[in-house]
């Protein structure tokens, strides 16, 4: 198998598509219901090219091509990393058993949906994004908008390049209801509650890129685990892509930060509002509550389906081969966040296995505190004493342990009185809404950008700030 891609084919892949004909044609009947959903559910800013990067190998270098690209005929294709020949199962009951080419039947259905639940973010967040063409900073920004919409677009095309070549008709039906589910319909709403969130403005933009598509790398980092050869091989691949995202979402709230931090500084005051400037308040408003949906989306605390998924090898941990223990858990445990026997915040004691949604979500923890650090040292550069901060595991849960109780920010018990009271103070509210929607006008002026945000360090793929990332139609 080469790592080209084949773009002569209909479908660019490198997967060799034409020598399964069956497969070919199936999903060459799937594509034009692909555009037609990008047509009536992605993108709504009429452009007439963007300057977008394509993958077009997925070899360590050159593996993508950067140049101005009509959105519509963006080559959305099918990549899996190359095969490491001879890889062995890494954890679990089959450990150190060849990987799976094929799907055992045994484990046919949680495959599925495993990838039926990855593969359902993917176009939900597009659709989240959808209006946010109309409103972008600057064209630099609006150009990343745009490529992490196609690129979830492809995402969309790696999971259902599965359903298709491994799952027969169910999965061909799973790939049809991909397209039907829409992010906030009440019929048929999109399968986890963070992706039916509405993403309004550009600072939720920011938000659900450094928040909500870093939960998206966790759960690609365990499938790359997987036994099932052909999911890891797509996962690590899209793990590549996601980088991207995550750049968008981090450097995005630094200059944010910066920006205000830069009129605090100038003009000697906390209150930015009248200086067209997102004070800290609602920045941190913002951050908690997208830090507390995202947290949402690793499930409870303990599961027994997670706890069998990993012992079936489908799902592993993250970063397995880098854990110093036997891979297999059988007789390990795992302290978890949970409402003690009185009601209180606090810990309790499970087996490993059934606690690994809780070892995934702190994993992401870690990672999302380096962020807040990173937001930190901005302020303390700029000479100002406030801090942002990630608010308690307990604040504002809707799924877990902490679900049927109010906590504070700072891990406090609440009655639903005191939250009622406190909580305009935490999450953000129609003002602070309101007002961040107030700054969202477009500027699309080639090395211009709005007032609310400052200019990034560096450009994408080595141009300057001021070229022209998008050419509006
Ligand atoms: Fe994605
Ligand atoms: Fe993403």
């Amino acid at each position: 198998m080469t790592t080209a891609a084949d773009y002569s084919e209909k479908i660019p892949n490198n997967v060799c598509l034409n020598e399964d004909r069956r497969l070919q044609r199936a999903l060459e009947s799937w594509q034009p219901n692909f555009l037609h959903w990008w047509e009536s559910m992605g993108p709504t800013l009429p452009t007439r090219d963007v300057y977008l990067r394509t993958a077009v190998n997925v070899g360590r270098d050159g593996w993508a091509r950067f140049g101005h690209v009509p959105m519509r005929d963006y080559r959305w294709g099918i990549f899996l990393a190359e095969r490491a020949p001879g890889r062995l199962i890494g954890f679990g009951e089959h450990k150190g058993e060849p990987a799976w080419a094929k799907v055992p039947g045994e484990y046919r259905a949680d495959l599925r949906r495993l990838i039926v639940v990855q593969g359902d973010t993917e176009p939900a967040s597009v659709e989240q994004q959808r209006n946010l063409g109309a409103t972008a900073p600057s064209l630099y920004d609006l150009r990343n908008l745009f490529q992490v919409n196609v690129e979830e677009g492809r995402h969309l095309w790696a999971m259902v390049y599965l359903l298709h070549a491994h799952f027969g008709r169910d999965g061909r039906d799973e790939a049809d209801e991909l397209l039907r589910r829409s992010s906030g319909s009440l019929e048929s709403p999109r399968i986890l509650g963070a992706f039916n969130e509405e993403t309004p403005d550009w600072l939720s933009f920011f938000m659900f890129t450094y928040f909500t598509d870093r939960d998206g790398k966790y759960q690609l980092g365990t499938l790359k685990e997987s036994a099932f050869d052909p999911l890891s091989r797509t996962c690590e691949f899209m793990l590549k892509e996601e980088a991207h995202h995550m750049m968008v979402g981090t450097t995005g709230i630094d200059r944010v930060v910066e920006r205000c931090a830069r009129v605090m500084v100038e003009n000697d005051t906390d209150d930015v509002t009248g200086h067209g400037a997102i004070g800290l308040p609602v920045i941190q408003k913002y951050l908690n509550f997208h830090y507390s949906v995202s947290l949402d989306l690793f499930g409870g605390e303990t599961s027994t389906n997670v706890a069998n998924y990993y012992t079936a090898g489908l799902k592993g941990r993250w970063m397995e081969d880098r854990r110093r223990d036997d891979h297999k858990l059988a007789s390990d445990a795992i302290m978890v966040d949970a409402l003690t026997g009185e009601g209180e915040i606090g810990h309790t004691e499970v087996a490993a296995l059934t606690g690994l949604n809780t070892d995934l979500r702190r994993e992401y923890i870690a990672d999302c505190q380096s962020g807040v650090n990173r937001w930190n040292k901005i302020l303390a550069d700029a000479g100002l004493p406030q801090r942002l901060k990630l608010p308690h595991i307990a604040f504002n849960r809707k799924v877990g342990a902490f679900a049927g109780i109010e906590a504070s920010p700072d891990g406090e018990r609440l009655s639903p009185q005191e939250w009622e009271r406190g909580s305009s103070a935490w999450l953000p509210t129609d003002v602070d809404k309101t007002y961040v929607r107030s700054l969202m006008r477009p500027v699309y002026e080639r090395g211009k950008i709005a007032a609310w945000i400052a200019p990034p360090r560096h450009g994408i793929n080595g141009q300057p700030f001021d070229y022209d990332y998008v050419h509006l139609s």
